[in-house]
This record gives structure tokens, sequence and C-alpha cells, in this order.
């Protein structure tokens, strides 16, 4: 190599060296601090991939008033929507038909008949209808007992559906394939996907989205191994946490401050927002959708292949955005979904209902159970009935 070569050749690499501290994305990208200068606390967005909220669909019409008939005089079988006014029972009736029902359905299936048999709109013929029920239940207790994070703005149905039978976003358990390899069991390691940004953590971060098991690095005691935490615990947490950050579209440090990703009291409020929803998502699996198991039929894609039903999880709602929708709230004009209808009164409700580990009764939080270990969804069921009715029958 000449002198003028070897010149040449510095200055080429001089120059490609800050682009490959760049980091592997090119293009524009919007930096916004959050938290002390120098704590590094800033989410980073590449504007080429920032993706738009979307705009909700307007109600079919305005309720004026919640005042007249109660759906329930017309209406004597209503389980969920008999105190509210006939007028509003429509007009809900007609947006979950915009929500839910997709533009492509069979003639014979196609707006309200999507759910109902015309002739004896009564009738729980269509399993559709037996769904639609317990999601309306799912989508008031979301608004009412779940604030902490869904906050005033709450969420309807077209918060997850947007138009489609069956939510873009869901999961539902996989065959353990690992187990056969010759190589042994990798948990799911090595087979990037884009849930976990495609590293090489383990890619299933999904089963943290019912039950209880736990999400933690760091160890709680002094002596190592005095916790019930391992390595693998830990991958499997790093995998949680990339999933989630792809959901909300954000980065660690839109909920974490990286001194400490373990501390509460420096973490940003959004970490606790993310704790509520974590909860909130295991009982909406648990509770609402997971009981629907024998509901859906077997052959129309509505089951995963392990025969549970497509469940929810962050991205279901968030769709890539820190507040779904960019934070429009739906309510003021579905009222009815943000209170509990009459199936939540003493007479129709369990005790207490289990979900994910924890107790909920009419005071509130009572306390944390071990429920379920995270094996099949099966099992999860039968658990969660078993504790159900233990409770339902006071001991003494
Ligand atoms: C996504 C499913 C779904 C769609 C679509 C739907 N409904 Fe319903 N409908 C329900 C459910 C669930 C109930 C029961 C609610 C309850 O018990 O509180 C119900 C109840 C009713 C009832 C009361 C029936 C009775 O006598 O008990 C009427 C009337 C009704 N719907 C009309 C309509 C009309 C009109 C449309 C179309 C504009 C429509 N529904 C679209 C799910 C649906
Ligand atoms: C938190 C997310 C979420 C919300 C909110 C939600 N759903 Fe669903 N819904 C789901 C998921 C996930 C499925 C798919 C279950 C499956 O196919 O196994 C589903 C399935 C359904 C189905 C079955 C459709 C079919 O063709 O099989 C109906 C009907 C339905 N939802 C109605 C509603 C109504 C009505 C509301 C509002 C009152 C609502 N959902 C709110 C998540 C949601
Ligand atoms: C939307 C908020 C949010 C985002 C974004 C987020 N986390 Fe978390 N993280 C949490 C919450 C909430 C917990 C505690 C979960 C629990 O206890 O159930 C947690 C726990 C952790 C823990 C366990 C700490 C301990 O207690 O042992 C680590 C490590 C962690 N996150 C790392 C990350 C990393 C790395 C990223 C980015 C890839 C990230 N987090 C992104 C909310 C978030
Ligand atoms: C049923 C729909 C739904 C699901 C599922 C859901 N969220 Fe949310 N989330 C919301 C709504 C609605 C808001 C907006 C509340 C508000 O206006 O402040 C929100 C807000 C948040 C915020 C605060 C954002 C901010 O800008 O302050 C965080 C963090 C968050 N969610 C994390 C999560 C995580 C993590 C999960 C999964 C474990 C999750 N969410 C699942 C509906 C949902």
């Amino acid at each position: 190599m000449t002198r003028e070569a070897r010149r040449r050749a510095a200055i080429a690499a001089s120059a490609t060296l800050p682009l490959l501290l760049a980091g592997c994305e090119l293009g524009p990208k919007e930096t916004t601090q959050y938290g002390p200068r120098g704590a590094a606390m800033e989410q980073v967005v590449n504007l080429n991939l920032k993706q738009d909220p979307g705009v909700p669909p307007p109600s079919a019409y305005q309720l004026d008033t919640r005042e007249g008939q109660r759906a329930r005089e017309i209406y004597p079988e209503l389980k969920v929507l008999g105190d509210i006014s006939v007028e509003e029972f429509g007009l809900l009736m007609a947006n979950i038909t915009a929500w839910v029902v997709p533009a492509d359905a069979a003639p014979s299936e196609q707006g309200c008949n999507y759910c109902h048999n015309p002739e004896n709109m009564a009738s729980y013929e269509k399993y559709t209808k037996t769904v639609a029920l317990s999601m309306l239940k799912m989508t008031q207790n979301i608004n009412v007992n779940w604030q902490q994070h869904v906050k005033q703005t709450g969420v309807t149905c077209y918060t997850c559906h947007r138009g489609n039978a069956v939510p873009q976003y869901n999961w539902s358990f996989k065959p353990d394939e690992d187990q056969t390899t010759i190589l042994g069991n990798k948990q799911g390691q090595n087979t990037p996907v884009q849930a976990v940004g495609w590293s090489s953590l383990p890619n299933d971060p999904n089963s943290y989205f019912l039950g209880d098991r736990e999400i933690k690095v760091v160890g709680r005691a002094l002596h190592p191994g005095s916790t019930p935490n391992d390595l693998k615990g830990a991958e499997h947490t790093y995998g949680l946490m990339m999933r989630i950050s792809g959901a909300l579209g954000v980065n660690c440090t839109f909920c974490h401050n990286a001194q400490s990703f373990q501390d509460w009291d420096i973490s940003r409020l959004q970490k606790q927002t993310a704790w509520h929803g974590i909860r909130m998502v295991r009982e909406a699996n648990a509770d609402y959708i997971q009981p629907l198991q024998t509901t859906f039929p077997a052959n129309m894609g509505r089951l995963g292949p392990m025969g549970d039903p497509l469940k929810v999880n962050c991205q279901t709602c968030h769709q890539a955005q820190s507040k779904p929708l960019g934070g429009i709230s739906m309510l003021a004009d579905n009222p009815a979904l943000a209170e509990l209808g009459a199936w939540h009164s003493a007479a129709s409700a369990p005790d207490a209902v289990i979900a994910g580990g924890i107790v909920r009764t009419a005071d509130g939080i009572a306390g944390a159970v071990a429920v379920v270990p995270a094996a099949t969804a099966s099992a999860v069921v039968e658990k969660v009935q078993a504790v159900r009715a233990s409770l339902a029958t006071p001991a003494g």
C-alpha cells in the first residue's frame, strides 16, 4: 500500500466510524428528555418507524340523555345492560356492530346477525353472542376496577377489535417444540422473533400474561440461593421487557431509571401504571377469555395450537402507542361501558375474583395467593376454579 492509499484508507475508516457508532438504525430521530439531566432518561424515537395512532370511528349518533324507559322493561332477559335506557341500549348495539363485526362477514352474518338470530334476539344459539356477553363484562371490569391503569380514558371494544372479529394482536400457548431437539430444551432461546426484538432471549414472553409468574432479575434477599429466581428467570424477564417496550413503541427508560431497574422510587410513574397493566391483562385473560375455551368453535381459527382461546397482551390495546389510540377516550358516547352492569351485583358475582395471584374482594385487593404455576391453559383454569370454589364456601 502506498502512503497515499494508506492515508485514504485512514480517512475512509474515520469517516465510517461515527456511522458505526450511531448504531444500526439510520434515519431521523426525535429525542425527548424525561428524567433528571445526566440520568439518560430520554426517549429516542426513530421517526421512520413511528406509527400513526389511528382515528376511532364516530359514534352511530349522539346520546342526548340517559333518562327514559329501562331496557330491562322491554328485554327482561338482559344480563349486563338491563339498567340503561332503551335508547342507550340501541346505540350501544349499533356501535358494537361497527367495532366488532368485520366488513367482509358472510351475507347471513352481517350486522346484528353476526351475534343474533333475527327471529329470536334473546337466544344464545350463536357462540358470538356468548363471547360478546363475557367481553361486555370484561370491558366494564377494566374501566371500573383498573383505573390505576386505564385512568378516565378507559377502553371500548374498539380499543382491541378495530373493526375485526378477532383482534389483530393476540397470543395463545405454543407447543413446546424445543424439547424434541437433539440439543435438549433451549427454552425458546436463539430462535429470534420480533416479540423479543430479534434478540436471542427466550422467545415466549406471553406466558407472563396469565398466571402469576414472578418478574424479576435482582435477588430480593441478601444471600444468593435464598430467592427463588435463577438465570433463566432473569432472561425471561428481559424477554418480557423487550415485548412490553415494543408493544408500546417506547424505550426502557420510558418506565425505568437505568441507575436501578428494580427501584420504584427513582422510576417514572409509568412503571407503576405498567405494573397494574400486567395484573389487569392477567385478570382479563383468566376470568373473561380463558373460560370461553369451550364456547369457541374448534375449527375456525378461534383457538390456538394447544386448544386455548386467543388472549390479550399489551399490544392488543396499545399497538405501538404509549397510550392506545393516542389517548383518545370513547367512553363519553358509550357510558354503559364505564360502569358495572347488573351482572356484578352481589347475587351474581362470586365472593372474590381471582386472577394472576390477586384476590379481589368487595373491599379491594385482599392479598396475594399462589394460584397458578403458569403451566398449561387447562391447568390454569382448573386451579382458578378450585380456589374460587373454596372461597365460595367459607370455613367454619
Ligand atoms: C358482537 C355481538 C353483538 C352484535 C353485533 C349485536 N348484539 Fe345485540 N346483544 C348482544 C349481547 C351480548 C346481548 C345481551 C346483552 C345483555 O344481556 O345485557 C344482546 C342483546 C340484544 C337485544 C336484547 C334481546 C333480548 O330480548 O334479550 C336486542 C334487541 C339486541 N341485542 C339488538 C341488536 C341490534 C339491533 C344489533 C345490530 C344493530 C345488535 N344487537 C348487534 C350482542 C350483540
Ligand atoms: C382487551 C381486548 C378486548 C376487548 C376490550 C374486547 N375484546 Fe372481544 N375479543 C378479544 C380477543 C383477544 C378475542 C379473540 C378470542 C379468540 O378468538 O379466541 C375476542 C373475540 C371477540 C368475539 C368473537 C368473534 C368471533 O368471530 O369469533 C366477539 C363477538 C367479541 N370479541 C366481542 C367484543 C365486544 C362486544 C367487546 C366490547 C364490549 C369486546 N369484544 C371487547 C379481545 C377484546
Ligand atoms: C412500560 C413500562 C416498562 C418498560 C418500557 C420497561 N419496563 Fe422493565 N419493568 C417494568 C415493570 C412494571 C417491572 C416490574 C414488574 C413486576 O414486578 O411485576 C419491570 C421490571 C424490570 C426488571 C426487573 C427488576 C427487578 O425487580 O429485579 C428489569 C431488569 C427490567 N424491568 C428491565 C427492563 C429493560 C431492559 C427494558 C427495555 C428493554 C424495560 N425494562 C422496559 C416496566 C417497564
Ligand atoms: C385493555 C387495553 C389495555 C391493555 C391490554 C394495556 N393497556 Fe396500557 N393503557 C391503556 C389505556 C387506555 C391507557 C391510557 C390511560 C391514560 O389516559 O393515561 C394506558 C396507558 C399505559 C401507560 C401509561 C402511558 C403514559 O403515557 O403515561 C403504560 C406505561 C401502559 N399503559 C403500559 C401497559 C403495559 C405494560 C401493558 C401490558 C402488560 C398494557 N399497558 C396493557 C389500555 C391498555
